[in-house]
């Protein structure tokens, strides 16, 4: 293949490689570097999890599945949506995916024909750009505003952006590098002028249980009716420790279902029944675990706020939800140069704010979803480094 350019889509051959990835693969294997570049915690699965895995194998959960989820799943998720939102859902709105990165390309697939646009609230983690460009279409930023009361939105400004070719709007709240959580006064507000114009709504809800302030973020799905043009993307990675394990799920009008089944078939084929199993225990005997998750990322953000704050060029609010510290730091030009500076000069390994889109220059985002101790090293490094 040397010096051939193989025959590919052109799209796909320009399709960048995600800015965090080109900083951690400076150092993903050194250990004088603290990692805090991806959107994970520390914390391994727990046993009970683990052990419902090794359970299902065992009794031969090893075949072709269901293509929106073992009926067990569907029907733990609508439970858990039920109760924590306190909305009635019906297990036909419920489609598992492998992972909450496959269930967006799967909405992208559905929705985004050649030349359609998908506005996108930003600064965003970058993977629903890339899923809108694979399908040859244009992801549109509408910029959060950093000030005072920390981040906010104009709704106003997101639907000017929206024209005859917008088949969606993606809003990510609680969000990844920002932590901002869009208020429900505003959900509706955008839901109306959605359903006004015929657009989807996609709503990534991935850390609404990572939440500070109380039990679970505001949802779409509790300002919104079933027939609503709504898909909810959630994940067991972040809240349950399940990075690993490729699990997600879609809250979706019942119409869609057949069409998701479908892509479910072309892309996977199904989510491997014995990971499903697991989810079973892990949404019904979870709770525990989630909220020692959100007590542990509280402990990180207090580690952090402290360093940060101390600190006269950085510009920091701690968030009230997701676990990154999003902070600007004075006199930085170029956030993915210096983003690679401090993994060779500081050792810390911290996401460039570009990584988010344009509107995340002049910020670096830290995952403190880690121990208190590496924490700790970490802000004192970072502290003589951003002196
Ligand atoms: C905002 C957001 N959405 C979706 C995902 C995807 O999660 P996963 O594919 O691990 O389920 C992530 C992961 O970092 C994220 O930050």
């Amino acid at each position: 293949m040397s010096g051939l350019r193989p025959p590919i889509r052109a799209r796909i051959r320009d399709l960048e490689t995600q800015q965090i990835l080109q900083v951690s693969q400076l150092a993903l294997d050194d250990p004088k570097v603290i990692p805090l570049w991806y959107g994970e915690s520390d914390v391994p699965t727990p046993d009970f999890i683990n052990r419902a895995a090794a359970g299902a194998l065992a009794a031969g959960n090893t075949f072709y599945t269901h293509k929106q989820g073992i009926p067990e799943l569907r029907a733990a998720l609508a439970g858990y949506t039920g109760a924590l939102y306190g909305v009635e859902t019906s297990v036909e709105r419920i489609t598992v995916t492998s992972s909450g990165m496959t269930g967006i390309m799967m909405v992208m697939q559905m929705l985004v024909d050649a030349g359609d646009n998908v506005v996108i609230v930003g600064p965003v983690w970058p993977n629903a750009r890339s899923a809108v460009e694979i399908m040859d279409g244009e992801p549109r930023g509408v910029a959060l505003r950093f000030g005072n009361e920390g981040w906010t939105l104009d709704v106003e400004e997101v639907m000017a952006r929206c024209d005859e070719r917008t088949r969606a709007v993606f809003v990510n709240s609680p969000g990844n590098p920002t932590g901002w959580m869009m208020p429900r006064a505003q959900q509706q507000a955008l839901l109306a002028a959605c359903r006004a114009r015929g657009i989807w709504v996609i709503a990534d809800e991935v850390y609404a249980r990572i939440v500070y302030d109380r039990r679970a973020a505001p949802s779409f799905l509790e300002a919104a009716d079933p027939d609503d043009l709504l898909i909810v993307i959630n994940s067991f990675s972040k809240s349950w420790a399940m990075t690993g394990w490729r699990l997600g799920w879609l809250t979706h009008p019942v119409a869609v279902g057949n069409y998701l089944a479908n892509l479910v078939e072309f892309n996977t084929s199904g989510t491997p029944a014995f990971l499903q199993h697991a989810a079973v225990t892990a949404v019904q005997d979870g709770e525990p675990l989630v909220a020692s998750m959100v007590e542990r990322c509280r402990q990180g953000r207090d580690v952090i706020g402290r360093c940060l704050a101390a600190l006269p060029r950085v510009r920091y609010t701690p968030p009230d939800a997701a676990f990154y510290a999003f902070f600007a730091v004075e006199g930085m030009t170029g956030s993915l140069d210096f983003a690679k500076r401090l993994v060779h000069e500081a050792g810390v390994g911290l996401a460039p704010g570009t990584a988010f889109g344009p509107e995340g220059e002049g910020f670096l985002r830290l995952c403190f979803a880690r121990a208190p101790e590496t924490l700790e090293a970490a802000a004192d490094r970072l502290a003589r480094a951003l002196r």
